[in-house]
Parts: structure tokens; sequence; C-alpha cells
């Protein structure tokens, strides 16, 4: 469903063509001091205007409609509703005859009976990462300071020259993907459960419900399969459990080890293309060319390294509020015997 975590819950909502798209959070702890510019910040850095990203740009003005007062979490539900601006929905027509190969105007229509809003991608389209961006700063906020998250844009295609490679890619009228590599640093050691609730299951949960990603990886991943146990192995070299490597990612029997977490995300190129491409024409039933319309991210990877840290951010939020749970039975445990 469109929910995640259990005691940092949230839920997203909206359509890309609709009147806006927003987040609920469940279970955000009282008293958390928070800023409308943080929050304009972190969409911003969401938002469109690089080379390579789409013409569509949004002001993502927001309203907190509900879960903050004078600045602080109230301990309510937490209700943020990000306008949307900026639409052109004929640009969609095309897509009942000839849906966009590799996107998921098809399947949407078949899950949803043709009662699906097609415009923009309606409830799948990137445009619901805004509201996932919101709820990364709450989660970063009940982290705190002491923990920092980071995500970078590390290759297009197979090149190194960002900037270049998606220029030359525009130039051809065509789309191109994406790495992105996430860092996180002070997290302790104990978050996670093992098998269903690793971090690892629950972080490549929260990356692949972002539209578009095809690939996720932890530390050395799947270079590191091809390594031997002594080369993968992380040694420990003295008695605070320093490693000689972190091949492993920061993650041990799907529990954080202390070192940091190191995940790499793989971003498709992007589905809608202006250039000719062959595809079906489902009313006439005969095979047809199709040149995209509309306003396209020739490379939407540029725009997901904000929303990799965000998701991060709301697992690791959840997993913490557990931990402090369990360590605080602990202590009350001890204290009783
Ligand atoms: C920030 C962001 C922007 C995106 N922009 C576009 C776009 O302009 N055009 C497009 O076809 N897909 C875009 N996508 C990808 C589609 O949303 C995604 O491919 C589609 O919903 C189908 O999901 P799937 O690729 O996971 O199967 C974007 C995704 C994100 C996260």
């Amino acid at each position: 469903m469109n929910s995640l975590g259990r005691l940092f819950r949230v839920s997203i909502y909206g359509e890309s063509h609709g009147d806006g798209v927003g987040v609920l959070i469940d279970g955000c702890p009282a008293g958390i001091a928070i800023t409308k510019a943080e929050i304009e910040t972190a969409l911003a850095q969401r938002r469109p205007g690089a080379i390579g990203t789409t013409p569509r740009i949004e002001q993502d003005e927001f309203a907190i409609l509900s879960g903050v007062y004078k600045d602080k979490t109230s301990g309510a539900p937490i209700n943020v509703f990000i306008k949307n601006e900026n639409k052109k929905s004929a640009d969609y027509d095309f897509t009942r005859a000839t849906p966009r190969p590799g996107h998921c105007d098809l399947t949407n229509r078949m899950k949803y009976f043709d009662y699906n809003d097609p415009r923009g991608g309606g409830a799948s389209s990137g445009r619901l990462t805004a509201a996932l961006v919101v709820a990364g700063v709450f989660a970063n906020k009940v982290l705190g300071d002491f923990i920092s998250i980071k995500s970078e844009l590390v290759k297009v295609g197979d090149s190194d020259n960002i900037e270049e490679k998606i220029f030359e890619t525009a130039k051809e009228r065509d789309s191109i993907g994406g790495i992105i590599e996430t860092r996180i640093n002070g997290i302790e050691s104990g978050l996670g459960e093992p098998y269903f609730d690793s971090i690892e299951s629950n972080i490549a949960r929260a990356i692949f419900s972002i539209p578009g990603i095809i690939g996720v990886e932890f530390g050395a991943g799947f270079q590191g399969a091809k390594l031997k146990g002594s080369e993968f192995n992380d040694r420990y070299i003295d008695s605070n459990a320093t490693k000689s490597s972190n091949n492993s990612g920061g993650i041990n029997g799907g529990i954080s080890n202390g070192d940091e977490i190191v995940f790499r995300v793989a971003v498709k190129p992007t589905s809608s293309i202006a250039r000719a491409q062959e595809t079906f024409n489902f009313v006439e039933n005969k095979l047809a060319t199709l040149e995209t319309p509309g306003r396209h991210d020739v490379c939407f990877a540029r725009r997901v390294p904000i929303v990799a840290s965000s998701v991060a951010a709301l697992v690791l939020a959840d997993f913490f509020l557990i931990r402090l749970s369990q360590k605080e039975y602990n202590n009350y445990a001890n204290s009783r015997y």
C-alpha cells in the first residue's frame, strides 16, 4: 500500500496533475523544532533546473495542515500538502492508444480497470517524491544532527562526466540513467532486525518505492561477489572493533555495525523520450511510431540524490525509535533484578 514504517509511519498521496501531493506522518515525537525554511531548502534540492531536467518547474508551495504548533511538532499526525502547478494535462491523451514503452501507463490501466488518472503518470509519478523529501526533513530531525546522510550522482550512463554525457544525450533527443551513492555516518550499532526487518531489506524496499529505480547494492555489492573471503572480510584491527575495510557497507546480519552505511542505487533512463521509438497502437491495433510529447527529464537520476537520502532517513528514524525502546526496556529490566 502507500505506507512505510512502524513507529515513524509515513503515507504519501496525490497525483502528478491533480491539485497536489502530500504526506501524512504518524508517530513523529512531539517537541521537535522545524521551520518552513528547512522544508523549502530540502525541496529545492529535488526541483528541476539543472541541465537534463524537465522544464516543468514547480514552486513546491506547501502548507503544513497539522501536527506542527509554534514551529515544533505537536505529537499529532503531521499532514503536509504540496501544490501542483505548471501542469499541461493534454500532453497525456496519447497514452490511451500508445502507452509509453518502459513507463507504467499500461500496467496502471490494467490494474485499476481504466479508472486511473493517466496524466503525468498519475499516482505513480516522480512528483510524489516531493512528499518523501518533506517527510525526510522530519525524519532527519528525529535522527539528530550527529547523523549525516549524503547522496551523490556518481555516474551517468557509463561516464563520470555528468554534464557532458547528459548534454550529448539531450542532443540525441534520448534519455540516460545513472548511479547514486549514499553514505550514512553516525549510526550506532544495533539498529535493524535479522531476517525480514534487516536494515538492507528495509532500505531496499524504500529505495525501490522511488519510481524508476532498477537496482540497489550495499557495501562492495556486486563487485564483492567477485572477491575471495580473504579479500572481502572486514578484519577487526582493534578493541573498538575498527575494521580494515568496509565491504559489508556498515551492516552485518541485517544490523548496523557502527561503520559508515554505504549503498548505491541504479536509476533507469527516463522512459519518455523525444526521439521516435517503435511501439504498438492499441486503438488502431497496429505497430506505430511514438515521439513522446510533454516535458521530461533527460536524466531524472539528477534529481534522485535528495530523494534517496530522504527515504534512507525515513527507514533509519523508524529503526532508531525502535532501538531506543529496546534500550529503554533493557535499562528497565536491569534495574529490576
Ligand atoms: C524525480 C523523478 C522524476 C522523474 N521524471 C520523469 C519524467 O520526466 N519522465 C518519465 O517518463 N519518467 C520520469 N520519472 C520516472 C517515472 O516516474 C517512472 O519510470 C514511472 O513511474 C514507472 O515506474 P518504474 O520505472 O519504476 O517502472 C521520474 C522519476 C523521478 C523519481
